[in-house]
């Protein structure tokens, strides 16, 4: 197995193509944009439409003019908001009457952000990362946009490796975390956010940014460990 975690072979016979994500409202489009530049993604196009601009973005300068690599962001459609009104009306969500199932499922993800639909993104630099999510942690505690709309879970490395658990500790957004990883070598962020919507009730997505650290055969994203 190859331990260069990020040399994408040019000839696979498939890739990862692109993504399709959503904000809610017309006027949420500028937002949402904002936070993906935040998130470190690259904005490559924007046609504005009636209802709401239409978004382009890459994962990596390299994909500015590739098929893979893409993420699309648009508005919800008229068709997907009338369908979400209707199953959080139908399952009371917000009120007293609210269906069991939606507050059980709230535990699951607070438990685990990974119970249910994500995207992963894998990050170059730990540094990189580091400094691009302290800064969403003070945007999301004090931007007049974002503050109470983006919320930050990690995971840090499963611990045994002498080398990663120091830089770990050292780490200003790692330092503290208690909660670890289904396996070695590796570090997860989770941006929760309700500027964006891919959730069963329509209400919040989930963004995944992972680190690797290099050289090891075994990581994080190579094998699941319980
Ligand atoms: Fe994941």
């Amino acid at each position: 197995m190859s331990s260069d975690t990020l040399t994408r072979p040019d000839d696979v016979a498939l890739s990862m193509g692109h993504i399709a994500l959503h904000y809610g409202k017309a006027e949420d489009g500028p937002l949402a944009a904002r936070l993906m530049t935040l998130l470190g993604f690259t904005e490559t196009q924007m046609l504005p439409l009636p209802n709401g601009n239409f978004y382009r973005f890459v994962v990596d300068n390299a994909h500015f003019a590739r098929g893979d690599g893409i993420i699309y962001l648009s508005a919800l459609t008229e068709a997907q908001m009338k369908l979400i009104d209707a199953i959080n009306e139908n399952l009371g969500v917000g009120t007293e009457g609210e269906h069991p199932a939606v507050q059980g499922m709230r535990d699951a993800l607070a438990t685990d952000p990974e119970a249910s639909f994500h995207f992963g993104f894998l990050v170059k630099s730990l540094e990189e990362l580091e400094e691009r999510i302290l800064t969403l942690q003070e945007l999301a505690d004090s931007d007049p946009e974002l503050k109470g709309r983006v919320r930050i879970g990690m995971n840090r490395a499963r611990p045994g490796d002498a080398e990663v658990d120091a830089r770990l500790d050292a780490s200003p957004l790692f330092g503290n975390v208690t909660r670890f990883a289904y396996g070695s070598a590796g570090v997860q962020v989770f941006v929760i956010t309700d500027i964006l919507k891919a959730s069963q009730l329509g209400d919040h997505a989930i963004l995944e940014f992972d680190y690797v650290f290099p050289g090891r055969e075994q990581h994080i994203l190579s094998v699941v460990e319980l």
